[in-house]
């Protein structure tokens, strides 16, 4: 890869799974022990707004306490040494950040940020504490977790298209690209844009036009991020 081109990284689940974060769709269909229609819908939050609270109280917690793995510092690393990286990550941890990471879209929120139930706009960071029923956001109503559910609207959907539509080169990166619209982004690349699945069940994934490494992301990503920065040392005078 040209030191100049346009890295876009787009990353789910499987990244953080080594940073003890569990995936969704890896083993029995439940998140954390929970259906996903419970804790993941506006239909369960208007069901049970004390469990959906409990439940991202939890992943809070959990995402605190993780660290970022070789593969969050692989990617931060390849940015820091000047590389045109830009990472569009469906995941609601911290990690790429705290990784070192400057330009990381969140498509599905942060669950480090409490937002307004009533007015999107209204977000606040959560660098401690939970959010609690009786939380009110400055407009007097209910906070809730700044995540996207499903069956809501993706806010970063445009801003993802249009990042993914000036790539020059496509890493993805512990996604099932199960769910829509995140799967649909591929689609989003130019036609000639080359693209790497760093998935330990890439292959069985991917579609052809698709390179894929079955390896986690921990192997797979830092060997490729040492061979780009080791390929800018030969271009260099
Ligand atoms: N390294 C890389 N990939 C891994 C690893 C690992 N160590 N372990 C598991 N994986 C892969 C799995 O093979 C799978 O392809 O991570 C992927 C996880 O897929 P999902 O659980 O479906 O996660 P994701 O694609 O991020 O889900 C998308 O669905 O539930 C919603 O909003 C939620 O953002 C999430 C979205």
């Amino acid at each position: 890869m040209n030191s100049k081109a346009r890295l876009v990284v787009l990353t789910g689940a499987g990244i953080s799974a080594e940073s003890g974060l569990k995936t969704f769709r890896d083993g029995d269909g439940l998140w954390e022990n929970h259906a996903i229609e419970d804790v993941a819908t506006p239909e369960g939050w208007q069901r049970d707004p004390e469990l959906v609270l409990r439940f991202y109280n939890e992943r809070r917690d959990q995402v605190r306490r993780a660290k970022p793995n070789p593969a969050h510092r692989a990617l931060a690393e390849l940015e820091a040494a000047g590389f045109n990286v830009c990472i569009v990550t469906q995941n609601i941890d911290d990690l790429h950040e705290r990784a070192g990471s400057k330009d990381v879209v969140h498509l599905h929120g942060e669950v480090l940020k409490a937002r307004s139930n009533a007015d999107p706009r209204l977000v606040y960071p959560l660098t401690r504490g939970d959010i609690k029923l009786g939380d009110l956001c400055d407009k007097g109503s209910q906070l809730r977790p700044d995540v996207v559910w499903f069956g809501e609207a993706v806010p970063a959907y445009g801003q993802a298209c249009d990042i993914v539509a000036e790539a020059d080169l496509l890493l993805v990166v512990g996604t099932s690209l199960a769910v829509m619209p995140a799967a649909m982004l591929l689609h989003e690349a130019p036609t000639d844009c080359p693209c790497i699945l760093v998935d330990p069940n890439a292959s069985a994934l991917s579609p052809q036009w698709v390179r894929a490494i079955d390896a986690p992301a921990s192997r797979g990503v830092p060997p490729l991020v040492e061979h780009w920065c080791r390929q800018r040392r030969l271009e260099m005078p």
